[in-house]
């Protein structure tokens, strides 16, 4: 069995800097294009020092075609900071962070009222908002405690094009049915494991994230969003890559790294489940249509001859564990 993916997207990205960043940025390069999170240290936050970044993932990727939807790290601003960005070459989205919620987050918004100008201007310009959707409560609850400020974003902004990002809550998914303006992204894990495949046996420091994987009723109500085709929510691997020896370590930093096999494990699960019609949406249509993307034209043939993932990927001085890192998946890409 085959099936051909037409520009394959990942809406949620992070590549990283210098030697980490050479080492991954290939590893996505099935993708067509993916949407770059501005995490680094220190934050992205100009137009010109995502101008720089945009280069220097162009240069990691050597000569594979990818296009770079860059983001911005949200911080107040103006009218005149917005147009600059919005005129500024791969400029995508401002991603919005709770202060200290994540990975190099310290930066972030602490109240939302301060950044209520910037999300009216935002708003009028047509610049949509990507959303890290998490509380300061406690871990399991972090997502459906922030699902109130999701609804009176979209309440208080209707025409602001809103992405709820890596969702992992059946309640997440109710939200998104009730508002036009939000759409969505689901990581390949939260399609997958719940917390009893994080610390219910053995800790699993390479399946720690942020958000962290929840209860089999919200992974079950994700994947059948995902395979019925629902038609805002997309694919955004959230693949996560930090040294392996930042995983392995007490402090484990957060993170699953997936870029490497996220296409061939997403057509395995859509095949087992006979959904394998609705991966193009998944991984692309929903994406285009709803931010109007024409990703550069890049075809990727997904067969069903089994992929060994390499237990690390390392150089550049740098070693990453990916996901099921020694295991087989049932499906690969067709070189
Ligand atoms: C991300 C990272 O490491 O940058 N970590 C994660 O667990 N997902 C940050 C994020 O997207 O929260
Ligand atoms: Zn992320």
């Amino acid at each position: 069995m085959e099936i051909t993916l037409d520009s394959p997207l990942d809406m949620h990205l992070h590549l990283r800097d210098g030697d980490m960043l050479k080492l991954v940025a290939p590893l996505s390069g099935d993708f067509a294009g993916a949407v770059i999170m501005p995490n680094l240290v220190p934050p992205v936050t100009e137009p010109g020092g995502m101008l720089a970044y945009n280069q220097r993932i162009r240069e990691a990727m050597g000569n594979t075609p990818f296009s770079c939807y860059m983001t911005l790290f949200f911080t107040k601003q103006n009218e005149q900071q917005l147009a600059l960005a919005q005129s500024t070459p791969s400029f995508f989205a401002y991603k919005l962070y709770p202060a200290g919620i994540t990975t190099n987050s310290e930066g972030g918004v602490a109240r939302l009222a301060e950044a209520e100008n910037t999300l009216k201007l935002m708003e009028e310009m047509g610049i949509p908002l990507l959303v890290h959707g998490e509380s300061h409560g406690f871990v399991m609850d972090r997502e459906a405690e922030f699902l109130g400020v999701y609804r009176q974003l979209a309440q208080q902004f209707p025409k602001l094009r809103i992405c709820m990002e890596h969702i992992t809550t059946a309640a997440a998914l109710d939200l998104l049915d009730e508002f036009e303006n939000l759409c969505a992204t689901v990581t390949l894990q939260h399609l997958i494991i719940t917390l009893d495949d994080v610390a219910g046996g053995a800790l699993q420091p390479h399946l720690f994230c942020k958000p962290i994987a929840k209860r089999p009723g919200d992974r079950d109500a994700l994947l059948q969003a995902a395979l019925s085709g629902h038609p805002r929510l997309m694919f955004g691997s959230d693949s996560a890559p930090h040294p392996r020896c930042k995983k392995e370590a007490c402090g484990c930093a957060a993170g699953v790294f997936t870029a490497p096999l996220a296409l061939p494990k997403l057509a395995e699960i859509f095949a087992r489940h006979g959904a394998l019609c609705q991966l193009q949406s998944f991984v692309s249509g929903n994406a285009r249509r709803i931010y109007g993307l024409t990703p550069l034209a890049k075809q990727v043939t997904l067969q069903n001859t089994p992929m060994a993932v390499p237990g690390s990927y390392r150089s550049y001085g740098q070693q990453v564990v990916p996901m099921y890192a020694g295991e087989h998946i049932s499906w690969s890409i067709k070189s």
